[in-house]
């Protein structure tokens, strides 16, 4: 995700919106519909407006070369299809469309209304979002517009209309693109008044509200409607429902938006999928509740080179697409070919690294590659991105690497469809993600996708696969659940996550978890009191660690546990093979085992003897609490004791560093993410799906490498 947008260190959100039982809606097209007859996709954004209509028939010339069959076009063209409020000019874009339609090249074709043109800010400047320091933002970049302004809306829809009248039929046209990465916030006097039109319908009464924001704290007790606003800036720390409540309603509003845009196309063309394009874990929108009303789950995903744990951070959100999928496949519908333009130091990508990351989305279910942008643009503000063809043109190194992945994607057309199979299940909520990184906390180092990530890691190196889901969903079909952190717990999931464990599951909870309920009030008595009887523990303090000196714990042995150290070994394996210490970092709790057993416990200070790792036979399941952050090899030696409990083993044994194994139905992806050669055993003999080879026994990656391996029969 880019750095450019004032929304995106923004708020908002709402509860997933079940989409309608399957017997009341006919089935939606799917990805299935692009992907039938072509393959894995494979293209990009495609900005004619940019270029002169020459260079149009020499893209689609480039394009067919390298095996583009499909492209993103109209993000940005507002203004060039509407010059003036109520004009229309679609020769051009038709001639685009024809040009690749006869070129074999189908379209993805955007809403422009992502990027209003001036003049709809010029005369309404009420359309302009405002920030919470109530100063308006101005065109002149992109994305100024406001989610609640009816004019924007007006505007947009009407002009959504006719582009659905003007290519419903067009062949071309294989699936719609509504706006682009969704994500703006507004504090106008317009989004106040539907701010106070949504509240009004969750609470009903400013009796209800009242009680809801607590606002017998600092004297926030509204007496009018109209007294309520957004949370502007304010002179202190702002009230944390009146902010979680807000973070809801912009998600919501946002999707209205896009809900009011997809229902005139699908109108209009019901048997052409609509997507907009996710970025990840982005916090402003809560994609779960998005998820139900996309037809195709589609993501942009822009790793940074010079992170270290990028290939981790992209197989988390390449598992979250294929969670918000349901499952089935999804696409990366952005990324970049070498270096972005919005860091501060933009780094290149070695030779084989878009490879080797485009391929890393297909073993993690993706059935379309595509990247920003098709040719690199001469002016404005991302002249200087990486696209598929540079400003040096076709005759180029990274030209020919675009050739090349776009050949060898054709070799993987069997893949397209097939599922990513899991037994571990990660929880990830973005309303309790909003509720536990409020202002005013006990540690802001204590983050969500930190710890999403601290949990991940581990099974990511040992070659589990994992889902991710929200919270209430199905968990019978896993062997193991990993809670890395649900501040804010319903009674409902709460209840979810328990009869897992009685029915037999192995759950693995974190940190600062159930701390909350759903208005972030926090629960009375000893925590996490809806996961209190599951763990069969409870704590009374929350504790931010020092950096020093070092807070340190110990793993228990086995023997040691039961009292009787001639026993044979039990269920839990021994303890941690990285030693018998680990350092525990960022924060702590004051726990007491009620049925739980301690497996390590605090050596350091006040907390000298209490437990830091908890774990509880319950029914006929297990669950462990982690009442710290370890240093990642704990973390590396606790998942392995899970995982043994849960009879869970990754898809390969003995992986080396570096080294990320990932099965898609039968086929096994090994790619190579370290800086040396590793050596790989496999357990069975293979074809190499790009090569074309055979291979047995032990193979060496070379580093950036990826072996696509189907077992032969
Ligand atoms: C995305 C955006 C594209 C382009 C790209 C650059 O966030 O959707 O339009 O700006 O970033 O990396
Ligand atoms: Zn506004």
């Amino acid at each position: 995700m880019t750095g450019d947008s004032p929304q995106r260190d923004g708020t908002p959100g709402l509860r997933p919106d079940r989409p309608a039982a399957a017997s009341d809606q006919p089935a939606r097209p799917g990805l299935h519909s692009l992907t039938a007859g072509r393959g894995m996709l494979f293209g990009g954004d495609y900005n004619p407006e940019q270029w002169p209509e020459e260079v149009w028939v020499e893209d689609v010339a480039l394009m067919r070369a390298a095996h583009v069959n499909l492209v993103t076009v109209g993000v940005f063209s507002w203004a060039r299809i509407e010059p003036e409020p109520g004009t229309r000019d679609f020769g051009w874009l038709d001639r685009v469309l024809d040009l690749l339609h006869d070129g074999g090249i189908a379209v993805d074709l955007a809403t422009p209304t992502a990027s209003p043109p001036p003049w709809l800010g010029h005369r309404w400047p009420e359309t302009l979002p405002v920030d919470e320091s109530g100063h308006r933002l101005y065109y002149g970049a992109r994305n100024q517009w406001c989610p609640s302004s009816p004019i924007y809306r007006e505007r947009a829809l009407a002009l959504v209309t006719d582009l659905a009248d003007r290519y419903a039929d067009h062949p071309a046209l294989a699936m719609w693109h509504v706006g682009n990465e969704y994500g703006q916030v507004c504090h106008c006097d317009d989004t106040a008044a539907a701010f106070r039109g949504w509240l009004r319908e969750r609470y009903g009464d400013l009796a209800t509200l009242n009680e809801a924001w607590g606002t017998t704290f600092w004297s926030q007790h509204y007496g009018q409607w109209d007294e309520i606003l957004t949370p502007r800036r304010a002179p202190y720390l702002r009230n944390p429902t009146q902010m979680l409540d807000f973070q809801r309603f912009c998600s919501d509003a946002l999707l209205a938006h896009y809900r009011a845009e997809r229902d005139i196309l699908r109108r209009r063309t019901p048997s052409v999928p609509v997507t907009t394009n996710f970025m990840g874990f982005f916090k402003p929108v809560d994609y779960w509740a998005w998820a139900p009303h996309e037809d195709v789950v589609a993501n942009d995903w822009y790793p940074f080179p010079g992170d270290p744990r990028s290939p981790v951070r992209a197989a988390l959100t390449h598992d979250l697409m294929r969670g918000l999928a349901g499952g089935g496949p999804w696409m990366l519908l952005e990324q970049a070919t070498d270096g972005v333009n919005w860091q501060k130091h933009n780094l290149p990508k070695p030779a084989g690294q878009f490879r080797l990351e485009s391929l890393q989305a297909v073993a993690r279910g993706a059935d379309g590659l595509c990247y920003f942008q098709w040719r690199a643009s001469r002016f404005g503000a991302e002249r200087y991105h990486a696209a598929m063809v540079p400003h040096a043109g076709a005759d180029t190194r990274l030209h020919t690497r675009v050739r090349e992945h776009g050949a060898e994607l054709r070799r993987l057309a069997p893949l397209v469809g097939q599922p990513v199979p899991a037994r571990v299940a990660l929880v990830h909520d973005w309303q309790s993600w909003w509720a536990c990184e409020s202002d005013g906390r006990p540690s802001d180092r204590l983050l969500v996708t930190d710890q999403l990530l601290r949990f991940y890691e581990p099974l990511w190196r040992r070659g589990v696969t994992v889902d991710l889901v929200p919270p209430g969903a199905e968990l019978s079909g896993y062997r193991l659940v990993v809670v890395p952190n649900l501040f804010l717990l319903s009674d409902a999931t709460a209840e979810s996550l328990t009869s897992y464990v009685r029915d037999g599951g192995v759950l693995l909870v974190g940190p600062f978890s159930g701390v909350a309920d759903p208005l972030g009030h926090i629960h009375t008595g000893r925590f996490p009191a809806p996961l209190r009887e599951v763990l069969g523990a409870s704590g009374e303090a929350w504790l931010p660690v020092a950096d020093d000196p070092p807070l340190r714990c110990r793993w228990i042995a086995d023997a040691e546990q039961r009292g009787d150290a001639d026993a044979p070994a039990g269920t839990v394996p021994d303890p941690s093979p990285t030693g018998v210490e680990f350092t525990a970092t960022i924060w702590s709790e004051l726990m007491r085992a009620e049925s739980a057993r301690p497996v390590a416990t605090f050596l350091d200070g006040d907390l000298a003897g209490a437990p830091a790792v908890l774990r509880n036979e319950f029914g006929t399941g297990r669950a462990w609490y982690l009442a710290t952050v370890p240093q990642e090899a704990a973390m590396v030696a606790l998942t392995d004791r899970v995982l043994a409990d849960a009879a869970v083993t990754g898809v390969l044994p003995d992986l080396p560093d570096g080294v990320e194994a990932v099965r898609r139905g039968d086929t096994l992806f090994l790619l190579n993410h370290g800086a040396g050669p590793a050596r790989v055993t496999l357990t069975e003999p293979a074809g190499e799906l790009l090569t074309g080879d055979r291979v047995e026994g032990a193979l060496t990656l070379a580093p950036r490498d990826v072996v696509v391996l189907k077992p032969l029969a």
